[in-house]
């Protein structure tokens, strides 16, 4: 071997072991609502979790496809946990790369998630400045004085990129985060045994059950067909307010209860005066409408081991529970910006509700309040922002309709098209068709290639709720969601009784010729925002009330019942 070749072999290793650093995630400038007061102390403590590579997640993808668009072989043959860990745990090799870089560093790995692929470490900010080679800052929120430590890039061993995914809270400005912006209107004239008020005053249950043609038979193959239901920011469900709500509106059902599941040391206060609108709205909306259904409460505590909220912690508690007694049905009436979170973690999040999808689970989400602009009115904007997860793929965004039928969109219904995720392969036409239609209209102030929501709509105006001892109506997708995932989990319950797998993830059979036919397509309305008319409800599919409103009978007889 000649001399010079060994030299060049030596330069080379000891570069790639010292310093071959690369930047792994940066972003150029903190969001506007952020100042920066300077460094970080370097003893203040931080917590974050190292997002570790996956063994086979295009796998993953794959097979959630399968298992969920009708025209597959492998239709309804939803994966268990451990299959559905097995395309998702990191390989031994992996984890031990990272592993030996953290302790080489001197830096303990606290707790590791359940499928092993978000390591949680705690460390001082010398030391995350060290390992990290960076300098984390402190940043105050402008409107809410919350301070925040962050950088705005970081460097990871150019030999470890590959294993890691994203490593956080590193570059991930939050902002706000506020629960719904529900509003509760009492309605003093409402009570038991009172004469019904016309639905478009005040929208009961039995208006859904008319309008969509929902039984109000019990649910019968119920026990292993759970609807969760996700609470978030310290928002509980009320039993005396359910009681209440029901005599009202649902004497038959009198006596329902729900469950309850504590995700990060969640807990669910029965003081009347800690009722929380939101958790009301979803748990009344839910056993109210899917009578005799097993409903959960799924209250995720303030201190979340994922860093994200809870959203990754909340599918791991449902995937670690057995099949006969976790959800097949997940509603969630919380938005967020989509922009307010990372693409690295908003991907992460997103693959977590695909495991979900995967293991035969329905995720859903209400759309957003905020029309084009987002989770809540905003008129502030210079271009339309989407909402997270409407951009997730693998949940179904429920937006907001109102009226006796034909219904029209309703006003604040979020919807739009997403800056992160591509638009998928089960409404590639219906997205192409809708852009096809705009022209030159809002022409940069959208992502024309991106995922379209929300998927389907139904009714979130002056919708009955009981809060803390009073009824009335509220309004928002946050109605949505729940009578939508309602209406699922009692198209679950015949399933069930026929010997058949549940729905699981929804989109691929909405999105197919029999499931279009089962909704009603909303075809007038629209959702202002940003100081724009925002999109039109138009025939076909729209980022206002997508496919459109359920008709109960006609989804039966798309999957064959
Ligand atoms: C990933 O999963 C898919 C679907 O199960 C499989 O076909 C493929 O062989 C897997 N790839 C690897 C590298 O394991
Ligand atoms: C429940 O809420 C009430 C009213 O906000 C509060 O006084 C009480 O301390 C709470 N209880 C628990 C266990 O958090
Ligand atoms: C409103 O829009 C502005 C401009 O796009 C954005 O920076 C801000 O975060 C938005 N506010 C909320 C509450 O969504």
């Amino acid at each position: 071997m000649r001399p010079f070749s060994l030299c060049l072999l030596l330069a080379f290793s000891f570069l790639s072991r010292s310093h071959a650093l690369v930047v792994h995630e940066s972003i150029s400038v903190p969001p506007s609502s952020y100042t920066y007061d300077g460094p970080a102390a370097l003893d203040e403590a931080l917590t974050l979790r190292v997002a570790l590579a996956h063994t086979n997640l295009s796998g993953l993808e794959e097979m959630t496809y399968a298992v969920s668009d009708p025209t597959s072989m492998l239709y309804g043959r939803h994966l268990t946990t451990d299959e559905v860990l097995a395309y998702i745990k990191p390989a031994p090799e992996t984890h031990a790369l990272v592993s030996g870089w953290l302790s080489e560093n001197g830096v303990t790995v606290e707790s590791t998630s359940f499928a092993g692929d978000l390591l949680k470490i705690s460390l001082s900010v010398a030391k995350a400045n060290h390992l990290l080679s960076t300098e984390f800052g402190s940043f105050t929120h402008a409107a809410n004085g919350k301070k925040s430590v962050r950088t705005l890039r970081y460097f990871v061993p150019e030999t470890l990129q590959q294993h890691i995914r994203f490593i956080h809270p590193t570059i991930a400005f939050m902002g706000s985060i506020s629960s719904s912006s529900l509003v509760v209107v009492a309605h003093t004239e409402v009570s038991a045994g009172a004469p019904p008020v016309s639905c478009e005053t005040l929208w009961t249950p039995q208006c859904t059950q008319d309008t969509y043609g929902v039984p109000s038979s019990k649910a019968t193959n119920s026990p292993s067909n759970v609807l969760g239901v996700a609470g978030f920011f310290g928002q509980y469900a009320n039993s005396q307010d359910l009681n209440v709500y029901l005599s009202t509106f649902r004497p038959d059902l009198v006596g329902s209860s729900f469950n309850f599941l504590s995700v990060d040391d969640g807990i669910n206060n029965q003081t009347l005066s800690a009722a929380g609108a939101e958790a009301d709205f979803d748990i009344e909306t839910t056993v109210g409408l899917a009578s005799g259904v097993p409903v959960t409460f799924i209250s995720v505590g303030p201190d979340n081991p994922d860093g994200v909220l809870g959203a990754i912690d909340i599918v791991d508690a449902i995937l670690s529970q057995p099949p006969e007694t976790r959800p097949t049905v997940l509603t969630t009436s919380y938005n967020i910006l989509e922009e307010a979170i990372p693409l690295s973690v908003d991907v992460a999040i997103c693959n977590a509700f695909m495991q979900l999808g995967a293991a035969g689970i329905s995720v859903l989400f209400s759309s957003g309040d905020g029309g084009v602009g987002g989770p809540t009115q905003n008129t502030s904007c210079t271009t339309f922002l989407p909402t997270f997860s409407g951009g997730c793929p693998f949940i179904t965004a429920v937006g907001g309709s109102t009226g006796l039928p034909p219904q029209v969109a309703a006003s604040f219904s979020g919807g739009g098209f997403s800056n992160y995720f591509p638009k998928p392969r089960f409404q590639l036409d219906d997205v192409a068709s809708y852009v096809t239609s705009l022209g030159q209209q809002y022409s940069g102030l959208y992502n024309t290639n991106g995922r379209g929501y929300p998927d389907v709509a139904a009714q979130a105006v002056d919708v009955a709720i009981t809060w803390q001892g009073v009824t009335g109506h509220g309004s928002g997708t946050s109605a949505a969601s729940p009578i939508f995932a309602s209406i699922i989990a009692l198209v679950n319950d015949r399933l069930i009784g026929a010997g058949r797998p549940v729905l699981g993830f929804l989109n691929p059979f909405l999105y197919s010729p029999a499931g279009r036919a089962a909704f009603d397509d909303v075809v007038s309305g629209s959702n202002p925002g940003c100081g724009t008319d925002g999109f039109s409800a138009s025939p076909g599919w729209d980022p206002v009330t997508g496919l459109g409103t359920p008709k109960f009978e006609r989804l039966l007889a798309a999957v064959g019942l």
